[in-house]
């Protein structure tokens, strides 16, 4: 069996989902084989969730980076490996071929050598989407060392904690980051986390905006004097299968944010399996994935998967509306960009400007479309197909998480029939479980309930770092001998898939997790804030915006003025993408008497709903209701 062939036809994927549930090892061992690995695993699959324990290819070692780079060093080392289209168009893009992109990383690795990182080091990088960043990543990878990538948005105080968290030796950055119009000076941002974290021994800065920064001797050092030094030769360093590749920090639904960790050989395997099948990928064609690689999204579709499959992929350093609303559409016409993968926050976002953005541009190279990070609603999938897609492009909805690491539920462009804002069927592999509130699987079609996962599929999470309990008892906790992803679904008459959001107290904003705990710690920093709740609502282009609920000491005296103080925490504490759009100060909250707050009562005060409020008559005080619903920011219908 060729296992590098795609799948080509409807009956196809239906017959390969088959053989993935009757025999998944053998499914998963001969996609392996085509891999290069040092040593040949002694056992495909080793598991259980009550541990949870999940071993992939046991015994066997590699280095994921000569599957993305050496393996295809002689069929397309000419090939464009990483395009980058800077955030100002009239900067020259940067085309780095396979063999270049192999130079760069093996240059790099001996960088992170000579600064004493060894195999399972943690590496952190805080970096704007430049190629340096991908570079970074792969380049510690090649070593054996470990990423813990942050996302550039973050504050220092969430960088610090997620550095020690991690214990990372090493901070990789810039001098500034363009976004836009902005010019964020991302250094002084790990200057200041650096106070707060003893463990990192050196900074390596890339030169990129000409910022001024200030200097710390002996911690800091330029990129480019450091690979001055190297040689580019940097043989790859075997890790075992199990070994780790990554951490990501992600929000829960209670404290902060922990480390996920994925591990190398069914990592591998997963990411490169889906993305040539869900995108259809061919070996001409351009990918364009316009997440960052602060997010999971960014990991396993801009950089590994693509790598893996032997893809052009597309990093872009800028923002959708800079210098205008069409600039993606700019960038789809420049570099003839095949396949397109976006967020529905941004299709929305784009939506609100009009057409005339578009139809300046010729996108007839599109052929296929992505929608990630949240449900797609109904007007946003109709747009993105008219418009961008002229009718005739598929829309892959790709449903997954950080902890999944790969797609869950996608279409197969051109090849699963669609449903528009359906994810439609699960990929192979994936055995999904839709249970009720008493734990019970719910079998048939047209029901609903939280979406579950029964058998483990390769870049399944194996732990959070420094934390295996964490991870048992947030995804393996709920449900005997399963995988909770946090989401309700619906299956409806035909099996398809639509998945309905979380069902725990975590926020979806513009595609962005966040954690109502981590909100509420920050708010309560405040020094007039008793306590507060933060639920989420539905915001038109942001999926889901925050409503924060806050108790004061005492009243403020200017409202707005305390407003403008907690935004300034949040920023400090977490970043801007956690700033609440409303803050409404209440008396009380709605607790029942063994001092749970009711948070549904407040989700439907901040939808504006209280016609359906419920039983109110468990709560300690009820007539708390009645004022938070008199105060309520948001228009209420009766
Ligand atoms: C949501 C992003 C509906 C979901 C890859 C999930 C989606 C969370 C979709 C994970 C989709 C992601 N349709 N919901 N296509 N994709 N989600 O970890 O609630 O940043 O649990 O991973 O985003 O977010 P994360």
């Amino acid at each position: 069996m060729d296992v590098r062939r795609r799948i080509t036809s409807f009956d196809e994927y239906k017959e390969e989902y088959q053989k993935s549930v009757d025999n998944p090892e053998g499914f998963w061992e001969g996609h392996a084989e085509s891999f290069v690995w040092k040593k040949k695993w002694d056992k495909v699959l080793d598991w259980n969730f009550s541990g949870p324990e999940v071993k992939w290819f046991e015994g066997g070692e590699l280095n994921i980076t000569e599957n993305c780079l050496d393996r295809h060093l002689e069929e397309r080392g000419d090939k464009v490996a990483i395009l980058w289209e800077p955030n100002e168009p009239g900067e020259a893009a940067i085309k780095l071929t396979y063999k270049q992109l192999h130079a760069k990383v093996c240059e790099f690795a001996n960088v992170l050598k000579a600064q004493g990182i060894k195999k399972g080091d943690r590496v952190c990088m805080y970096m704007p989407m430049i190629p340096e960043l991908a570079i970074a990543c792969l380049a510690a990878a090649r070593i054996g060392a470990v990423h813990s990538v942050v996302f550039a948005g973050f504050s220092s105080n969430a960088l610090s904690d997620r550095v020690n968290d991690a214990e990372a030796r090493v901070i990789l950055t810039s001098d500034g980051n363009y976004r836009g119009k902005k010019n964020i000076p991302v250094k002084s941002v790990v200057d200041q986390a650096c106070e707060t974290s003893p463990c990192v021994e050196s900074v390596i800065v890339v030169q990129r905006t000409n910022a001024e920064v200030t200097w710390v001797d002996g911690r800091d050092k330029w990129w480019h004097d450091e690979v001055a030094k190297v040689d580019v030769n940097c043989p790859a360093t075997a890790v075992a299968s199990e070994d780790m590749l990554f951490i990501l920090y992600t929000s829960g639904s209670t404290g902060q944010p922990k480390g996920v960790v994925h591990t190398t050989g069914g990592y591998m395997v997963y990411t490169d399996y889906t993305f040539r099948n869900a995108f259809q990928y061919n070996e001409d064609d351009v990918y364009w994935c316009t997440a960052d690689i602060g997010w999971i999204t960014g990991h396993s579709y801009i950089i590994y998967g693509p790598l893996l499959a032997g893809a052009t992929t597309m990093m872009f350093e800028g923002v959708p509306t800079y210098p205008d609303a069409g600039r993606f559409w700019e960038v789809c016409e420049k570099h003839k960009v095949n396949q397109f993968y976006t967020a529905p926050t941004a299709i929305r976002a784009l939506q609100a400007y009009g057409t005339e953005f578009v139809e300046k541009y010729d996108l007839s190279s599109i052929k296929a479309l992505g929608s990630v990070g949240e449900p797609i609603n109904e007007e946003a999938w109709q747009w993105y197909h008219k418009n961008i897609g002229k009718g005739n492009c598929p829309i892959v909805d790709t449903y997954w998480q950080t902890e999944t690491a790969g797609f869950l539920i996608s279409p197969l462009a051109g090849i699963t029939p669609e449903k528009p804002t359906y994810a439609t069927l699960p990929m192979p592999g994936i055995q999904l479980a839709i249970m009720d509130a008493d734990g019970n699987e719910i079998e048939g079609n047209g029901v609903e309930g939280n979406l579950c996962i029964k058998y483990p599929w390769p870049s399944i999470i194996r732990t959070t770092y420094g934390n295996h309990d964490r991870c048992k008892e947030v995804y393996f906790g709920t449900y005997k001998d399963m995988y909770f992803t946090g989401d309700g679904c619906r299956r409806d008459e035909d099996g398809y898939y639509r998945i309905t959001g979380r069902v725990d107290d975590v926020i979806n904003v513009s595609g962005h997790r966040m954690g109502t705990a981590e909100v509420e710690n920050a708010i309560n920093e405040h020094s007039n804030v008793v306590e507060s709740a933060v639920v989420g609502f539905p915001h038109e282009i942001k999926g889901q915006g925050i409503y924060a609920y806050v108790i004061c000491d005492e009243i403020p005296a200017d409202e707005d003025t305390f407003r403008t103080e907690v935004l300034k925490i949040i920023t400090k504490e977490i970043g801007p993408i956690a700033k609440p759009d409303k803050i409404q100060v209440v008396p009380g909250l709605p607790k029942t008497r063994s001092g749970k707050i009711m948070r549904r009562i407040l989700r439907k005060v901040a939808e504006g709903d209280v016609s359906s409020l419920g039983d109110t008559s468990t709560l300690l005080d009820p007539s708390v209701v009645d004022s938070i619903v008199s105060g309520a920011l948001v228009p209420i219908k009766d």
